[in-house]
């Protein structure tokens, strides 16, 4: 059975596709997208993943951190996002506290992203003491994303945004969280924030497809944010972000563009206003200057 819709000649991407991307060393790719015009244009660039990440908490809702988003609020941006995707595989974070008080609530959450929101993916953070519910979650039939490394959601424990992985300790860690999510059996693993050489052992050493933010360029692919690829995240970039384009000064430019146009009568012409046709316009004459005939 063929899973292209009829009409579309792009090739649907599947957890399977990222497997084989992976074996034929073809870097995969994943951008964030959180609403339907951004899930829209990266879907048509061909991106093979589109995550809604939790980071939307900051992009899109001007939080601090990822902590507060709740999962109503990821079903709703999921959703709109779904609503754009037709190629790429897509995948919702779950958030902080969506997962955490046991596997139970974990399944329960999980299954949401799918049956309300039409996630083919959820994505969950932590390491080896995950992998337990991880597993239980993918029973339920429910493909799983992990991500290590510097992860979000643990910002206060590990003391700030840091990079990890930096000690032999650190590395020994990883690369059992990493094996650990492997034998779990997730889709692929998200490695933030760690050194070049320890991702590159890790991406040699696991067989699911490894993808990279901040983790150098021997993952199997890269992760990046939207907004931060277009200068929308009003935040100084981190090192490994590269600007692709300035939505902001674009965006700044319009909008005082049609200030300028409205506050000096510029905007809108002729040409961009509605008309009455000529014999309405001409049946309205005659009225009018009938009534001004028996004002006299
Ligand atoms: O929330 C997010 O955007 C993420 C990616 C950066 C991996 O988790």
């Amino acid at each position: 059975m063929s899973v292209t819709p009829i009409g579309d000649s792009r090739r649907k991407i599947t957890v399977s596709s990222l497997q084989e991307k992976k074996l034929q060393h073809q870097p995969i790719t994943c951008l964030t997208a959180y609403d339907y015009p951004s899930a829209r244009l990266v879907d048509e660039a061909d991106i093979d993943i589109v995550l809604v990440g939790d980071s939307l908490a900051m992009t899109m809702l001007g939080y601090s951190d990822t902590l507060s988003v709740t999962v109503e609020e990821m079903l709703h941006h999921t959703r709109a996002v779904r609503r754009g995707v037709k190629q790429a595989l897509l995948v919702a974070d779950m958030p902080y506290g969506s997962y955490h008080v046991g596997a139970d609530e974990a399944v329960r959450n999980a299954t949401r992203f799918m049956k309300e929101a039409g996630s083919e993916a959820v994505k969950i953070e932590g390491g080896e003491k995950r992998a337990d519910l991880i597993r239980r979650v993918i029973d339920a039939e429910i493909s799983v994303a992990g991500h290590i490394g510097l992860t979000p959601q643990s910002v206060n424990v590990m003391g700030g945004y840091k990079v990890q992985g930096k000690s032999l300790a650190a590395i020994e860690q990883l690369m059992r969280d990493a094996v650990a999510l492997d034998r779990a059996g997730v889709a692929f693993l998200v490695l933030e924030g760690i050194p070049r050489e320890v991702a590159a052992m890790i991406t040699a050493e696991v067989s699911t497809p490894t993808i990279g933010i901040g983790a150098g360029p021997e993952c199997d692919g890269q992760v990046l944010v939207f907004h931060d690829i277009l200068n929308l995240s009003f935040a100084s970039p981190a090192k490994f972000v590269r600007r692709y384009g300035d939505a902001a000064a674009l965006i700044h430019d319009a909008v005082q563009a049609f200030r300028q146009d409205v506050t000096s009568h510029q905007y809108p012409l002729d040409s961009e206003s509605y008309h009455l046709s000529k014999e309405t316009r001409q049946a309205l004459e005659t009225l009018l200057e009938r009534k001004r005939g028996m004002r006299r």
